[in-house]
């Protein structure tokens, strides 16, 4: 069913894997398209499919605190467990890029400490690039690691990480003086070598005019039609996180409600013992023929203790 794509390589031969999209690859979508279509993905099952479904890119976000770990925020997610995820993940991407998020506090620190973290997401977790959060002042962390042969997706605007400072999951950027500063740090972070900058929750003008501004392509969440690409996490997209809402994340399909209707149909059958049927079950054995006990032996019936016998 989810066999692998790409052309036959010859008869009898399994079908050569399908290209993977690279670091060029997406920096070229800026200028040649189409929009680069990026979703989160924490598992090799749903990296799988969402590789599938033609996704071009997949990132194991921090979110997966919140969605995958059931955190309020993103803030307690640790490297091994980005590294974790990301080995499943790129088990199942075949083609799609795959970036890992640097969790709080594994780069904030210092470039140095930046781009040790982002070698151990690299090496222990199998990523392809790396995603940071923050601007300006994370520039010279961003050349850093990039110097290192390492690339960088920068990601400015509502950044989750810094949920408690900005006093919520809230809309960035509105204003002369908050605009002029995302487009500063777009620069700065285009400038530093970053291959693509996430805009996340920023009004699609201001989006608009970062993308036109930086030469690198824009992956928007929450920021309109105008950036070089989208990007939502898998289960919003899929309707499966009710908790949050937010506006942006559009539901593309009802997963969670089919989850629920297929395991209340299992539920019913389970106890109405219809499942398993005949068809979900192996081949009978047949009638056993029974061997009958043989005949006791004096030796046995001399362990028997004597009120048990009877003869
Ligand atoms: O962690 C995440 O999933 C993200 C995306 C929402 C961009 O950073």
């Amino acid at each position: 069913m989810y066999g692998p794509k790409g052309q036959s390589s010859g008869a009898g031969r399994p079908p050569a894997a399908p290209k993977k999209v690279t670091v060029p690859d997406i920096r070229a979508r800026k200028a040649n398209g189409p929009p680069i279509a990026m979703v989160t993905a924490y598992d090799f099952t749903m990296a799988r499919l969402l590789d599938e479904g033609g996704a071009d890119m997949l990132l194991v976000g921090d979110s997966l605190g919140m969605v995958v770990q059931g955190h309020p925020t993103t803030l307690p997610v640790t490297v091994e467990e980005i590294c974790y995820h990301g080995r499943a993940v790129a088990r199942g991407a075949r083609r799609a890029h795959v970036v890992g998020d640097m969790p709080f506090m594994s780069f904030q620190v210092s470039p140095m400490q930046a781009l040790e973290n982002a070698g151990r997401l690299m090496k222990d977790g199998a990523f392809e690039s790396v995603k940071l959060e923050g601007g300006e002042e994370i520039a010279e962390h961003v050349r850093r690691i990039v110097a290192a042969g390492i690339p960088v997706c920068a990601h400015i605007g509502l950044t989750p990480q810094s949920v408690h400072a900005m006093g919520g999951f809230k809309v960035q950027g509105k204003g002369e003086e908050n605009a002029a500063r995302l487009v500063r740090d777009a620069q700065a972070l285009d400038e530093a070598g970053a291959y693509a900058i996430v805009l996340e929750a920023i009004p699609p003008d201001l989006a608009e005019e970062i993308t036109a501004a930086v030469s690198v392509p824009t992956i928007g969440i929450g920021a309109g039609a105008g950036c070089d690409g989208q990007v939502l996490v898998c289960y919003d997209m899929l309707g499966m996180y009710p908790d949050l809402r937010p506006r942006f994340a559009k539901r593309f399909s009802e997963v969670g409600e089919q989850i629920m209707a297929a395991t209340r149909a299992y539920v019913d059958e389970v106890q109405a013992r219809t499942f398993p049927g005949a068809e979900h079950s192996f081949k009978p054995n047949g009638p056993r023929r029974i061997t009958p006990p043989a005949e006791p032996t004096a030796a046995v019936l001399e362990e028997i203790p004597p009120h048990w016998q009877t003869h």
